[in-house]
């Protein structure tokens, strides 16, 4: 028997909040953390989010050093480091080539660096809202990870949030899980970077990112773990359902990723330095520190298609 009630919103006639216990799990097996001999890893939250000492990212890594990082992100979805002020945009593609190949952002301003976007903002667009989102959703073969560094920081404010999508996922009823299990969504671009794009702009860039289709819920490529894998601005609808049904369900699914009990914050500093899960997790920066400018340089993984 599903042991989850679900109350609804008497405002929206939507599903509020679901009352059960929550599942709150690191890994699929509750396995305790595995043992590091190189890293210091402490936990931010139970289940996401760790910081990791004992390690200077401007340095060579070695095969020991790699494994130990590879397995700190694959149990703690988002790893981060403090500190690291040799580390540049050089040590940075050095690093991210310890999970894969840099993945260029079509829509990011680029940097000297193949592969390093800039993400700024300044007095003139840092009020900006933002939104939760997994990077590169809207093309064929999603990112697998992303390598974040903080360039300019506010003094106050400018923290980036991660949301654990495994808790997401499993924290739905049972009669949900059942539901969309079968079910895949088409992501695409245009709603969101497509709106502040002419229309030859948009042309040109549909011709090589077309819209694509993911399982609503994926099986983590490492882990197997199962995961929802829908988001606000690149899921823009659950194939085969009406579009009222579909609107609905996106609707509720997306909004899992908004439930703190999944997520993690990060407060930056000179130095700092993310590394991201980016099949297994959502982030979402915060724009509070209007009108201090905020630059971070990130390099995306490129990942697989996804199942
Ligand atoms: C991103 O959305 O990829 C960047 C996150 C951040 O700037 O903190």
């Amino acid at each position: 028997m599903d042991s989850v009630v679900t109350a609804s919103s008497p405002v929206l006639g939507k599903p509020l909040v679901h009352f059960g216990k929550r599942v709150l799990e690191r890994t699929a097996s509750g396995a305790p953390s595995s043992d590091y001999r190189r890293l210091g890893v402490h936990p931010l939250t139970p289940h996401i989010g760790a910081e990791i000492d004992g390690v200077d990212l401007s340095a060579p890594l070695d095969a020991e050093l790699a494994d130990e990082l590879k397995q700190a992100l694959l149990e703690w979805k988002v790893i981060f480091f403090r500190d690291q002020h040799a580390f540049d945009a050089e040590s940075q593609l050095t690093l991210a080539r310890v999970w894969g190949e840099p993945e260029p952002n079509p829509f990011f301003p680029k940097t000297a660096t193949a592969g390093v976007s800039r993400l700024a903002k300044d007095a003139d667009s840092a009020g900006n809202k933002n939104i939760w989102h997994s990077d590169h959703s809207f093309m064929a073969a999603p990112a697998l990870g992303s390598v974040l560094r903080a360039v300019d920081i506010p003094p106050a404010g400018g923290d980036t949030m991660w949301a654990d999508m495994a808790a997401a996922y499993d924290n739905l009823s049972a009669g949900m899980k059942e539901r969309i299990e079968p079910l895949t969504a088409e992501h695409d671009w245009v709603h969101s970077w497509g709106a502040m794009m002419t229309a030859d702009q948009i042309a040109t860039h549909r011709q090589s990112l077309p819209p694509v289709e993911h399982p609503v819920v994926v099986r983590h490529p490492r882990t197997g773990r199962k995961l929802l894998y829908v988001n606000e601005p690149f899921t823009i609808r659950i194939v085969g359902l009406p579009e009222d049904e579909s609107r609905d369900l996106l609707h509720e699914l997306v909004l899992q990723a908004r439930i703190p009990e999944y997520q993690v914050r990060f407060r930056w500093q000179p130095g700092s330095v993310a590394i991201w899960d980016n099949i297994a997790t959502q982030h979402y920066a915060i724009n509070d520190y209007y009108p201090q400018r905020r630059v971070m340089e990130r390099i995306a993984i490129t990942g697989g298609p996804l199942s």
